[in-house]
C-alpha cells in the first residue's frame, strides 16, 4: 500500500488531476473501511454433492479468485475473475464480498434426443455478491458517483466439474417484492438501489484458469474465423513452438490472435491422470471464448472474440455471461460421459417438440466434395448478379450434381435403404461465384436452377418416404441470409422440407465481424429461434462451436464447427478419437462419416487416399453421437460392399444409454448404445404425415431392432415386438489394436446374435504400399452377458457390432 500512495505523492503536488485525485481518494476509503483487509478474510468453499471436488471464492485486494481442488489436491491454482470496460472503471479491482449464498440442485430431465433418455443435473451451488462501493470507482458519466456497482458470480460445482457465470443484476440492493420493507404501496423506486453497470462494454473478460503443471493438451489453434483444424497433441509448454504448423491442413480463412492462442473445448491430461476440459456453456448474446496462454507461468486466460469494432460484448442489465466450466474426472471414459455442459443450459424453450426427430440421410454432396460434381450450373458466367443473370439460356456444364435425374437415383436408393432423408446441395442459383467473393447478395435461397424441379422431386421423395433436406449456404453473408430468411423457411414449409443444412463459408459479411463474435453468435442464434418457429430443425456448418445450447433449443440437431470428413485426405489418424472429447463437448457433430471409397484417386485424377478403413467409418456411427446422422459416400460405393453397408442401415441415431467402454483422446474409443424406441421411427411417420407422403414407411433401424424383413409395412411393425438391441463401435488412430470388450451390459439369461464388422487382418489405412482400407471381415456369434469380444483394429481402423437379443 505505502508505495502506492508514494507513486501517488509523486505524481500529484504538480498536478492537481482529478482523476489521480479520485483514486487517491479511493485509496483513503479503502484503508479507512479496511478494504484491503479482504486478503485476509478466509475463503468462501463449496463442494461437489460427492465431496471431492473444492472451490475456494475469495477477494484479495479487491481482485476475486477462485481455485479448484479435487481430493485435497489443487487442480485450478488461485484464478483471477473480472473485467476491463470502456467508459469506465474496470471490474477489475475494489470489490468486497456482501455476500454468499448456497443452495443445492437436483432433478432428472429427459432430453428430446440424446445419448440417454435421462440426464441427471445435480450440483451445489454458491451465489457470491460482489460490489464496488460508492466512490471506489469511476465512470465517464459520474453515474458510479451515487450509486455501487454490483456483479455476482454463480458457482455451480458438479461431481464432474465446474460451472460459473458472472451475473450483472438491474439493481445493486436486495430489496424487492417478498423482503421485509416491502410493501404494495411502497414505490418500487425507493426499494431499489440501480446498479450503475447498465450499459457496459468489456474490453477485455479477465477471467483465468491457472494451471497447476505442464499438461499434455489436445488443441487447435485460437482462431476468430475457422474451427476447422486437425488437432496437436503436446504439453502446454510447447504450444507456442508448434503453433504455426497447427494451422497446415485446416480451414479458412485465418484470423488468429495469440501465438498462445487455442479454441476450447479444449482437453488435457495432468501427469497424475487427471483429465481437465475447459469449455464454457450457454453462450448466448455473447462472444466466444478462446484461452490465451501465459507459457510461463501455465495460465490460460479467456480472449473474447472482438467485434467489429474491437469491443467484446456490449452488455445490458440484468444479464449474464456464459458459464466458464472446467471438467474435471479421474478417466476418459468418464470424460464422455459427463453431461456438464447440458446441464448448464436451460430446459427446453419450445413447448411443442413433436416435429423433431432424429434423421439419418444421405446426400448429393460427396459428389462435389470430392471433385466428380460442381454445385454450379454453369460455366458461362464470370460474375453472377441475381435477379440479372439469365440462368434460363445459359449453358449447362454437364456436371451439376444436383439434376433432376441424378437426385432421382439418390432419392431411389434412400428410399429403398430405408434412410430418412437426402441433402442436396447446388439447387438455388449462384453457386457460379459463391467463393471467397466477398459477395453480399450471393444468394436468394428461393430460386432453383433451371435442372431442379423443387416441387416435383419434393413430391417423388415424399411418396417414396424421403424427406429432402434444404441446404442454405449464406457464403458468411450473415445480412443477405436474414434478408431472406423468413421467405426461405416459408419456402420449405411450403413444400414439406423439414430441415436445413447452413453454411458460413469465408469472410463474414458484414465486413470486420469475425465467424464468433457476439453479433455473429446472435445471427446464428436467430436462424435456430425463427427456424423453431417454422418447424425446422437446424444444422449449421463453419457456425460456432455448439455450447449445449441444443439442451434449450432441440431443433439444432446438428453442426459442424470442428474439421469434418470433407478435408478427406487431410485428417490425422486420430482426430475422431479426439472429437467427441472436444468438439462434441458442446453438442453433436454433422461428421459426416460413411465413406467406402476411401481412395479418392479413383474418382477424380487429383484424389488421394483418406487415413481410415471401412470399419473405421462403420465404427463412427456408434462413438459419435449425432441425432443427425449421414451415410456420405455414393450409392454406387455402397452398392459394392451392401454387407458392409448393412450396419449403417441397421444403426440407430438417437439412444436411452450410452456406455463409454474404454477411451484414450488421440487414440482410440469403444462405445456401446442401446437405441431409444420412441424415436426409433419417428421421421419415417412424419413423411407419412405429409400431403403427398408414403405412409407407413418403416425405416431400417426399426426393422432391425423389431427384426422385420426388408419389405415389412407399418401393419407387420404394430404386431411385432421390439428385440433387445445394442451396437458397439470402435475406432483407432494409426496403431492397430486389439480390444477386448466384456459383453456385461447385456441382459442376464439371454441370447444375442452378435454381428461383427471388424478390419481384415491385413487391412490398413495408412496411405503407403500397404494400403487396404476396403478389407473386412462379418462374422456372426451367438453371445450372452458373459461373453467377451476380442476385436482388432487395423492401423487407422475400428469396428462395428451390432447385438440383437434371439
Ligand atoms: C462447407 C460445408 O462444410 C460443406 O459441407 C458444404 O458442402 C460446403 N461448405 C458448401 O456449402
Ligand atoms: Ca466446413
Amino acid at each position: 500500500m505505502a508505495s502506492k500512495i508514494q507513486n501517488f505523492s509523486y505524481l500529484c503536488p504538480h498536478h492537481h488531476n482529478l482523476i489521480i485525485m479520485k483514486k487517491f481518494s479511493f485509496i483513503l476509503f479503502c484503508l479507512a473501511f479496511g478494504l484491503f483487509m479482504q486478503s485476509h478474510a478466509e475463503p468462501v468453499k463449496l463442494q461437489s454433492p460427492d465431496g471431492q471436488l473444492e472451490l475456494k471464492f475469495e477477494v484479495i485486494g479487491g481482485i476475486p479468485q477462485y481455485s479448484l481442488d479435487r481430493a485435497g489436491k489443487p487442480v485450478v491454482l488461485p484464478s483471477k475473475m473480472g473485467f476491463t470496460l470502456e467508459w469506465r472503471d474496470d471490474l477489475a479491482h475494489a470489490f468486497v464480498l456482501k455476500d454468499t449464498k448456497y443452495s443445492t440442485f437436483d432433478e432428472t430431465w429427459e432430453p428430446v434426443w440424446g445419448e440417454e433418455a435421462q440426464i441427471r443435473n445435480h450440483y451445489n451451488e454458491m451465489l457470491v455478491t460482489l460490489e464496488q462501493p460508492i466512490g471506489s470507482v469511476e465512470s465517464m458519466d459520474h453515474s458510479t458517483e451515487k450509486k455501487a456497482t454490483v456483479m455476482q458470480i454463480r458457482f455451480r460445482l458438479y461431481d464432474d466439474g465446474l460451472g460459473f457465470r458472472y451475473e450483472f443484476p438491474m439493481f445493486s440492493d436486495e430489496l424487492g417484492v417478498g423482503s421485509e420493507e416491502y410493501s404494495e404501496k411502497t414505490p418500487y423506486s425507493t426499494l431499489h438501489t440501480p446498479n450503475s453497470l447498465t450499459y457496459f462494454w468489456i474490453k477485455e473478460e479477465l477471467t483465468e484458469f491457472a494451471m497447476t503443471g505442464d499438461h499434455t493438451a489436445w488443441w487447435i489453434p485460437g482462431d476468430l474465423d475457422t474451427q476447422e483444424f486437425n488437432f496437436t497433441q503436446s504439453r502446454l509448454s510447447q504450444i507456442r513452438d508448434l503453433w504455426e504448423a497447427s494451422h497446415k491442413d485446416g480451414g479458412w480463412p485465418w484470423t488468429g490472435f495469440s501465438p498462445t492462442g487455442v479454441q476450447t473445448a479444449l482437453q488435457m491430461k495432468t501427469d497424475d491422470g487427471l483429465y481437465l476440459n475447459i469449455h464454457e456453456a450457454a453462450t448466448l448474446d455473447y462472444p466466444t471464448m478462446h484461452l490465451d496462454l501465459d507459457d510461463k507461468n501455465l495460465v490460460f486466460r479467456a480472449f473474447l472474440s472482438p467485434d467489429a469494432t474491437g469491443y467484446k460484448g456490449r452488455l445490458q442489465a440484468p444479464c449474464t455471461s456464459p458459464w466458464r466450466t472446467v471438467m474435471v474426472t479421474t478417466s476418459a471414459t468418464d470424460a464422455l460421459a459427463s453431461r456438464l455442459i447440458l446441464n448448464l443450459n436451460e430446459p427446453c424453450a419450445l413447448e411443442d417438440v413433436s416435429w423433431i426427430h432424429p434423421v439419418k440421410y444421405m446426400g448429393v454432396w460427396w459428389e462435389m466434395i470430392s471433385g466428380k460434381s460442381s454445385w454450379a450450373y454453369t460455366n458461362d458466367f464470370p460474375s453472377v448478379k441475381l435477379g440479372e443473370t439469365d440462368y434460363a439460356h445459359a449453358t449447362p456444364n454437364g456436371t451439376h450434381g444436383a439434376n433432376n435425374a441424378n437426385v432421382r437415383r439418390y432419392i431411389d436408393f434412400a428410399a429403398a435403404n430405408g434412410f430418412d432423408a437426402l441433402l442436396i446441395e447446388g439447387w438455388n442459383i449462384g453457386w457460379e461465384d459463391w467463393y471467397a467473393k466477398q459477395k453480399d447478395f450471393v444468394f436468394d435461397f428461393l430460386t432453383p436452377y433451371p435442372d431442379f424441379d423443387l416441387p416435383a422431386l419434393n413430391k417423388y421423395a415424399h411418396e417414396k418416404g424421403i424427406r429432402l433436406i434444404m441446404h442454405h449456404e449464406s457464403s458468411a453473408s450473415t445480412q443477405n441470409y436474414e434478408r431472406w430468411m423468413e421467405q426461405a423457411y416459408t419456402l420449405m414449409n411450403q413444400y414439406g422440407y423439414d430441415a436445413v443444412k447452413g453454411g458460413y463459408v469465408g469472410t463474414i459479411i458484414p465486413f470486420g465481424e469475425g465467424h464468433y463474435s457476439q453479433p455473429i453468435n446472435n445471427h446464428y442464434h436467430y436462424a435456430i429461434v425463427e427456424a423453431a418457429k417454422h418447424h425446422i430443425m437446424v444444422n449449421s456448418h463453419e457456425a460456432v462451436r455448439p455450447t449445449g445450447l441444443c439442451r434449450t433449443w432441440p431443433n439444432m440437431i446438428g453442426n459442424e464447427s470442428a474439421m469434418g470428413t470433407e478435408f478427406r485426405e487431410r485428417i490425422n489418424p486420430g482426430h475422431t478419437t479426439i472429437l467427441p472429447f472436444t468438439r462434441l463437448q458442446g453438442g453433436p457433430m454433422d461428421y459426416t462419416p460413411g465413406i467406402f471409397e476411401t481412395d479418392m484417386g479413383k474418382i477424380v485424377p487429383w484424389g488421394q487416399k483418406m487415413k481410415i478403413t471401412i470399419c473405421n467409418q462403420l465404427g463412427l456411427y456408434v462413438t459419435f453421437y449425432s441425432p443427425l446422422q449421414m451415410a456420405a459416400d455414393f450409392p454406387e460405393h455402397y452398392a459394392q460392399f451392401m454387407d458392409a453397408f448393412q450396419f449403417i442401415k441397421d444403426v440407430a441415431v438417437d439412444w436411452d444409454k450410452s456406455l463409454y467402454l474404454m477411451a484414450e483422446p488421440g487414440d482410440y474409443i469403444v462405445t456401446a448404445r442401446h437405441p431409444k424406441l420412441s424415436t426409433l421411427n419417428k421421421a419415417a411417420e412424419g413423411v407419412g404425415t405429409l400431403r403427398d407422403g408414403k405412409k407407413g414407411v418403416v425405416s431400417n433401424a426399426t426393422k432391425f431392432v423389431y427384426a422385420l424383413p426388408e419389405d415389412a409395412t407399418a401393419e407387420d411393425l404394430k404386431n411385432a415386438q421390439p428385440h433387445d438391441v445394442w451396437y458397439v463401435g470402435g475406432i483407432t488412430d494409426e496403431n492397430a489394436r486389439e480390444v477386448t470388450v466384456k459383453l456385461d451390459f447385456l441382459k442376464p439369461g439371454t441370447k444375442y446374435e452378435a454381428t461383427i464388422y471388424a478390419d481384415a487382418k491385413d487391412a490398413s489405412g495408412i496411405p503407403d504400399e500397404h494400403y487396404n482400407a476396403q478389407a473386412y471381415t462379418i462374422t456372426k456369434k451367438t453371445v450372452t452377458n458373459k461373453s467377451t469380444l476380442k476385436l482388432r483394429m487395423a492401423p487407422c481402423g475400428g469396428f462395428a457390432v451390432s447385438l440383437r437379443s434371439k
